[in-house]
């Protein structure tokens, strides 16, 4: 017993800031925003909290999959952006719900969607829950040094969530982990111990560009096939190929590496940028409201990020 995929829901803030807003006050360009990451536009929050952002995403799923507030058993949330360390922002979906369930939040970063699917894969098969809420929320705009152009065109802030329940439709998974903070980083502050000798790094997204984009195109070919091996499932087979929207490069790259057709590759960055932990759930949300998932068919879903972590699975629809 797995589980399988009964809704989904997303949400992103009204406020569009194009790349011709960003040229106003950065020196860039459209043109290398859109050549070199594939981002025309991102959702940024004005007022709303990544929180308040999750809470939209999960009553969408809650009203896509007809599920009540009381029906579920766990939630599982993820986010490097929350404002709060604690209460955490599956707590506050549960209290904004009026959900009773236990709720907690797992930190894996862009790849931490497919974490919560592996965690909640485990409830199932101990059957332990029959209905699962998951949830992905970003505000990166409050992580990024906005003077810092080879990082702040990049990302966008958003929520994606999805509603599981009992069934045998999560056929394959693969988490890895290479540790260390040496390519990406999103510091905390410091605190102010008199007795902590440590200097305090901004605490905005610190990124080496190219190290995780070198990580991001292995990781992604390298899980993808293993997961398609071990399950002798053809490429041809595959209906969609759900990948983390980080750079349209990075997909474009692993199109040319994978098995798969290359017209099963969603892409949505040009209109969300990199959205983290929302990434995938946004997607996956935008392509089931287009009515272009049909049940039974084969999804890839596959993540890499900070960690370094990366992460795929084989789902069926
Ligand atoms: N506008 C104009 N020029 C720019 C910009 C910009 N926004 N940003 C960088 N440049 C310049 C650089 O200064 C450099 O100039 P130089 O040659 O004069 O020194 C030139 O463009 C090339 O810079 P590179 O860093 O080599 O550019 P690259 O093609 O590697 O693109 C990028 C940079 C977009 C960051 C890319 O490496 C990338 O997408 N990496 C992966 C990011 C990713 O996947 N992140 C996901 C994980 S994030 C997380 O987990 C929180």
């Amino acid at each position: 017993m797995s589980f399988t995929v009964l809704g989904t829901g997303s949400y992103a803030p009204p406020r569009v800031v194009t790349n011709d807003e960003l040229s106003t006050f950065l020196d860039t360009s459209d043109e290398w925003i859109s050549q070199r990451v594939g981002v025309r536009q991102r959702h940024v929050c004005t007022t709303e909290t990544a929180a308040d952002l999750a809470v939209e995403a999960a009553r969408r799923a809650l009203e896509n999959s007809h599920t009540l507030p009381e029906e579920l058993d766990l939630i599982l949330a993820a986010t490097v952006s929350g404002e709060d360390v604690s209460p955490n922002i599956a707590c506050m979906v549960q209290h904004h719900l009026g959900a009773t369930c236990p709720a907690y939040d797992i930190n894996a970063a862009c790849s931490a969607f497919l974490y919560l699917m592996e965690t909640a894969a485990g409830y199932f098969a101990r059957k332990r829950v029959k209905k699962v809420l998951l949830v992905g929320a970003e505000r990166m705009s409050r992580i990024l040094d906005w003077e810092d152009r080879s990082t702040c065109v990049i990302f966008g802030d958003g929520a994606g969530a999805a509603v599981l329940g009992e069934g045998d439709n999560y056929l394959a998974s693969k988490l890895y982990t290479r540790g260390g903070d040496d390519v990406i980083k999103i510091p905390q502050f410091i605190g102010k111990s008199p007795f902590f000798q440590g200097q305090q790094l901004s605490p905005y997204v610190h990124m080496k560009g190219q190290e995780t984009f070198r990580f991001a195109v292995n990781a992604m070919c390298g899980d993808v096939k293993e997961l398609l091996d071990q399950t002798g499932i053809h490429g041809e087979d595959i209906a969609w190929v759900v990948p983390h929207q980080a750079n349209v490069r990075i997909i474009e790259s692993a199109k040319r590496k994978l098995p798969i057709p290359e017209d099963r590759f969603f892409v949505n960055i040009d209109r969300y940028g990199n959205t983290s932990a929302a990434s995938i759930p946004m997607a996956l949300d935008e392509l089931n409201r287009a009515g272009k998932l049909r049940r039974g068919d084969n999804l890839v879903l596959c993540a890499f990020g900070g960690g370094l972590a990366s992460a795929a699975c084989i789902l069926r629809w």
